[in-house]
């Protein structure tokens, strides 16, 4: 290419970076994600928030979009407070190489979150561009899941703001990508606790009734129940039948003499027949007209031991699964995703989400990843439904 020169500079941070540049000082994209997009814009000011609920590769993915960022395109990177909160409010704070130091295996997100939905409030869509003036922001990476995203979506569209969105949920229900990260830690956190109540189960002959997250789609319950060795599943997905899972339970234990079961439950899963059981246990409401789920567990172990004789426990792993440490499989994959996004963000490939195609981070757009949940696959489900009963 005409012009082009191979320059080797020390950027911010200290650190050497190879860079193809045109005399206008902009790199070269040659993305994967098609053909190259024109010469990468350097130097930019881009804000980044975390929204939704917490989720174990957070701080991967910040600090691999302020560690690409800042030494190779020369990036200012700053991290609103709160997600969208921090935004409608001008909260930010400065991000560095130097800040993000020992966050790799940290839970959680250093930046806080919320579930402010702009949207919701007067004006809120228009402070949002206000603040991006007001603080000279060129562009932001939000990473959430699809109230996040959606959020996200809509500025995009409405021509509010420059957004690059980076998929996240333990839930692993965004479509468009295959995976998110923290999913598979969360189902790891499951498994473990899964193969610790196989022991009680085993030595009283109990029915272990173990409630994990999954609101509208049964990811982890399915591959928690696969991994950990479950007798019964139930998802969101699939309304179930509490009779048959009460003769699979007593087929169990009366055709097998004694033996424990385990049975897995979405917090999502509802009764096929209405009114059967009172599952839920609030009423509340989020900003995105979520209610927050809870009590299915407990609810079913009750009617199990009710209608089988045999007891029941129910244990509710809750926010466990959300908390900790991220694997090594989620502390790669938010690393992939977090510098695809600093990438996009120099092409100018805004109103996109990254995303993991056959093993490979490609762009997608935005409107695409959160017009529709990703649900369990039948066939994964038909795996797991072999070891029922
Ligand atoms: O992140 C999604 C999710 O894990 C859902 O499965 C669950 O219903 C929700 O978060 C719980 O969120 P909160 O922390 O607000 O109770």
């Amino acid at each position: 290419m005409a012009g082009l020169v191979l320059s080797i500079g020390v950027l911010a941070g200290g650190v050497a970076a190879a860079l193809l540049v045109d005399g206008s000082g902009s790199e070269t994209s040659t993305s994967k994600n098609g053909p190259p997009r024109g010469p990468r814009v350097r130097r930019m000011k881009v804000g980044m928030l975390t929204g939704g609920g917490d989720c174990p590769g957070l701080n991967a993915v910040l600090r691999a979009v302020v560690r690409k960022g800042e030494t190779v395109y020369g990036d200012e990177l700053v991290g609103f407070r709160d997600g969208w909160r921090g935004v409608l409010e001008g909260d930010v704070m400065p991000l560095s190489v130097e800040t993000m130091r020992g966050t790799l295996p940290k839970g959680g997100t250093m930046l806080g979150s919320s579930r402010t939905n702009p949207y919701k409030l007067d004006g809120g869509a228009e402070q949002v561009r206000t603040t991006m003036n007001e603080l000279g922001i060129d562009a932001l990476v939000a990473v959430g899941g699809e109230d996040t995203l959606g959020v996200a979506s809509k500025l995009t569209a409405d021509g509010l703001a420059k957004v690059v969105g980076v998929p996240k949920t333990i839930d692993n229900d965004l479509s468009a990508t295959e995976l998110t990260f923290g999913f598979d830690t969360a189902v790891q956190v499951c498994v473990d606790a899964i193969d610790r109540l196989h022991t009680t189960a085993e030595s009283h002959d109990r029915v272990m009734v173990v409630e994990v997250m999954g609101r509208h789609a049964g990811h982890i319950a399915l591959w928690a129940g696969i991994a950990g060795g479950a007798t019964m599943v139930l998802l969101p997905e699939k309304p179930f039948d509490i009779e048959e899972v009460c003769a699979a339970i007593r087929h169990r234990h009366e055709a097998k003499g004694r033996y424990a079961s385990i049975v897995v439950v979405s917090e999502g899963a509802v009764p096929a027949e209405a009114g059967t059981f009172q599952p839920h246990s609030s009423g509340e409401v989020d900003a995105f007209g979520h209610a927050r789920l809870g009590g299915i567990g407990d609810a079913l172990a009750k009617e199990i031991e009710e209608r089988t004789g045999y007891e029941s426990r129910a244990v509710v792993l809750g926010h466990i699964q959300r908390g900790g440490t991220p694997t090594a499989f989620d502390r790669v994959l938010s690393t992939r995703f977090g510098i695809a996004a600093i990438d996009a963000v120099h092409d100018g490939a805004f109103g996109h989400m990254v995303a993991l195609h056959a093993g490979e981070i490609v762009r997608v757009p935005l409107g695409e990843a959160t017009g529709e949940l990703k649900l369990i696959s039948k066939d994964l489900y038909d795996v797991a439904k072999v070891f029922f009963g």
